[in-house]
């Protein structure tokens, strides 16, 4: 379908010739009405006629389209949208085109030349947008084109005055794009060459010629159009070309360690490093460009080496810490659920295990270790290998931890998304450890949370930290018998039927690539065995109940072989319930460090909690409260400040927390404080768990007003320890 503008009112500056003449006769031609701007000054900025303005409209007139004449310097921006208005009554698209040159050598540039041309292009630009923003906010429409020039992206010898001007539009663009972006008004730069008067001087005649403003104009009907979502884009054009320009970053070099002065030494040193595009990332945002500081803040104060990257020069955990998957869906029904179960070996042997078995059942349930499912489909969608500073060989990849927390019991059919982070790389000598954790969604509900604790064999010695405040630790089990044992088997078919739920290596069925990893049979997978362990403990302490399940941790020590027996051992310690997980027939351990949390059987459910007008975010400050009663000291050690948080609903203070992590085993408290707080967030119940829930970037928040800071600033940097770590709901 063409592209039409009906409808549309169109104001170009600077249309009386060149490019802006083009673009006006392009708009008119596809039935915009144009407002045609031209001061009609030379091209110095010298002079005035109402001519060149007058003609484009005679031109656009005698084909049948609308166009108005205004005459004024761009300098009086809103004279130039009442044009638009009185004429059309509305404004939709602004083209900032008006332009002059002042060239001269750096040093001859004079106060007048250097001011002139700040006064056309870039404020100039700045009043006939600002004259039109509120339009185009209140109509929830708007589409605004910015000029820059090449000579401004990369400079050009006797233009530093024009260089400067067009450079700073970019700048203008880059921030109406965020400002304009909730409002559908969109901001995009474009750097055109074309033959034009002000191009005359520069380019021979034939160039000159061939070089047409017709084949800059469709670019930018295009982006103005209302359908094309482009928003803070740049873009290169000319000859028939478009192409779009972004940044590129080096990996970069820390070049401080904790508690030392920073020397001008140690940046001369590692200079080729800074200068390395070698895996060069692309950041987006300020909030990129943030992320990465704050990282470096953190890596620093827990003594990285200064170098992460010089060992391997392949793994940095600087770029790689932060870095999201692109979220993926996984789409299921009774089938997946039932497939899964016979996985992890229930069987129609044991009456109680219908519930999970026949979708007929009055009680069909997902079993809650089905949560890892669809996470580890996202990870098998071979993402990892995408991730800037994660050069890794995937075939080194063993899986060492699984954590998995459900928040409510798992649907048994529909779609969930999962969104993978990767929250840090740690360097364990013989191999890199990398921790994921995945999100998983139904709709915008947070269902289940998973971390992976993936080890890449032998890309250790990069340099990195070797713990993590964000690992969900192994816990050993009590040093007594245990509560109960359950012992079943495996079939011969085990791993051959597990597969079918998503985890297709051949090593857990080709033999001979079974053999070649060094085993004497393809063996069953880890989370098979976290699967019969899981749903040992369901049966044994929680009356396979699926919605009493909480949380499970386990360490993968030592393979199965299908067909051999597992043995669970459990251990009851209030809700928590320790599990070791044991091959029968050779005493080996295969799931170490392991347990399984049960929610209480009156313990406050989500639900709960938050019926009745009750604030969301208590869930979490009483999460947080639970996880610092087990790490309280340590956190003390690694955080050591108090934290204020006041969380307001509907504009209204609804409920004050301190978390005191510098006195005592740290403490949570709910109201007043009597004791200094060092820093203190403001947002509300809403913005606050957007927070939690990883949807909203703390810094994003924080620089669009969401999370309001007072106090020390820099110990928002921390925050993450806290709610990352102890809020995962
Ligand atoms: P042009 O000189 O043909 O067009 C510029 C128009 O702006 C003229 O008609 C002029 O009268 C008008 N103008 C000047 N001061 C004004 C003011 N204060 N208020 C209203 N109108 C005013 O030049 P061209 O080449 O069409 O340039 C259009 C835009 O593209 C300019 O911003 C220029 O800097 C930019 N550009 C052009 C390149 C090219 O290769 N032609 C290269 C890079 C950028």
């Amino acid at each position: 379908m063409s592209l039409s503008f009906e409808g549309s009112v169109v104001l170009i500056t600077g249309a009386g010739g060149g490019l802006g003449r083009e673009y006006a006769l392009a708009f008119a031609e596809r039935g915009a009405s144009v407002v045609v701007n031209d001061l009609g000054a030379d091209t110095k900025g010298g002079g005035k006629s109402s001519a060149a303005a007058d003609k484009v409209v005679e031109e656009i007139r005698a084909k049948g389209g609308k166009a108005v004449a205004n005459y004024d310097s761009v300098e009086e921006g809103e004279k130039l949208i009442q044009s638009a208005l009185d004429a059309f009554g509305r404004i939709d698209v602004v083209v900032n085109n008006a332009g002059i040159l002042r060239d001269r050598s750096f040093a001859r540039i004079s106060d007048l030349d250097w001011d002139l041309i700040h006064r056309i292009h870039l404020r100039g630009s700045f009043l006939v947008t600002r004259a039109a923003w509120n339009h185009m906010k209140k109509q929830k429409f708007g589409r605004i084109i910015m000029t820059t020039s090449a000579a401004g992206i990369y400079g050009n010898f006797g233009q530093a005055n024009y260089s400067a001007a067009k450079l700073g539009l970019l700048g203008l663009s880059n921030t109406l794009a965020i400002e304009g972006s909730k409002y559908n008004v969109y901001c995009n730069t474009i750097a055109p060459v074309a033959g034009s008067r002000l191009t005359e001087d520069v380019m021979p005649p034939d160039l000159l010629a061939s070089l047409k403003p017709e084949y800059v104009a469709p670019l930018v009907l295009w982006l103005c159009h209302e359908a094309c979502q482009e928003n803070g884009g740049l873009f290169e054009v000319g000859a028939g070309w478009i192409g779009k320009l972004r940044w590129e970053r080096t990996l970069g070099q820390i070049v401080r360690q904790k508690n030392k002065p920073m020397a001008p030494e140690a940046v001369r040193d590692q200079w080729d490093k800074i200068c390395d595009f070698t895996g060069a990332t692309k950041p987006k945002s300020l909030q990129d460009s943030m992320a990465l500081m704050m990282n470096v803040l953190s890596d620093v104060e827990s003594e990285v080496k200064a170098n992460p990257t010089a060992a391997a020069g392949s793994i940095s955990p600087t770029e790689a810490v932060g870095q999201k998957l692109p979220p993926t869906a996984f789409t299921f029904t009774h089938t997946q659920c039932i497939l899964y179960a016979l996985g992890v070996g229930m069987s129609t042997k044991d009456p109680d295990h219908l519930r999970f078995l026949y979708e007929g059942h009055p009680e069909f349930s997902c079993l809650p270790t089905f949560g890892v499912i669809p996470s580890q489909s996202a990870l098998m969608d071979g993402g990892l290998s995408s991730i800037p500073g994660l050069d890794i060989d995937l075939t080194q990849i063993l899986h060492g931890e699984q954590y998995l927390e459900i928040y409510r019991p798992l649907p048994t059919s529909g779609t969930l998304t999962s969104e993978a982070t990767v929250v840090d790389l740690l360097d364990k000598g013989s191999g890199a450890l990398l921790l994921l954790d995945m999100n998983t969604y139904s709709g915008n509900e947070l269902v289940a949370y998973n971390q992976f604790s993936v080890f890449v064999v032998g890309a250790g010695g990069f340099g990195g930290k070797r713990t993590s405040e964000k690992a969900k630790a192994p816990i050993p089990p009590p040093k007594r018998a245990p509560d109960a044992v359950v012992t079943d088997s495996t079939t011969k078919d085990q791993a051959a039927l597990y597969r079918l739920s998503g985890d297709w290596n051949p090593l857990h069925i080709d033999p001979s690539f079974a053999a070649m990893a060094g085993f004497k049979a393809p063996i069953l997978h880890g989370l098979a065995s976290y699967g019969f362990a899981a749903r040992h403990v369901l049966k044994q302490f929680a009356d396979n109940d699926p919605s009493r399940f909480k949380a499970i941790k386990a360490r993968f020590v030592k393979p199965v072989i299908p067909g051999q027996s597992l043995q669970t051992e459990m251990w009851k310690e209030g809700n928590r319930i320790h599990i070791q997980c044991k091959v029968k027939e050779t005493g080996d351990v295969v799931l170490a460090g392991a347990y399984v949390d049960l929610h209480g059987t009156s313990e406050a459910s989500p639900e709960n909690l938050t019926r009745g007008g009750a604030l969301q975010s208590d869930l979490v400050f009483a999460e947080i409260g639970r996880r610092m009663k087990d790490a309280g000291s340590e956190l003390v050690k690694k955080v050591n400040a108090v934290f204020g948080w006041e969380i307001t609903k509907d504009g209204k203070s609804a409920a004050q927390w301190t978390i005191d992590l510098k006195n005592g085993g740290g403490t949570l408290n709910r109201g007043p404080y009597s004791g200094k707080v060092d820093v203190t967030f403001t947002a509300s119940d809403e913005d606050f768990m957007e927070v939690v829930q990883g949807k909203l970037n703390p810094q994003k928040a924080f620089f669009s007003g969401k999370l309001k800071v007072k106090g020390n600033i820099m110990l928002s940097q921390k925050l993450e320890v806290i709610l990352k770590d102890y809020a995962k709901l």
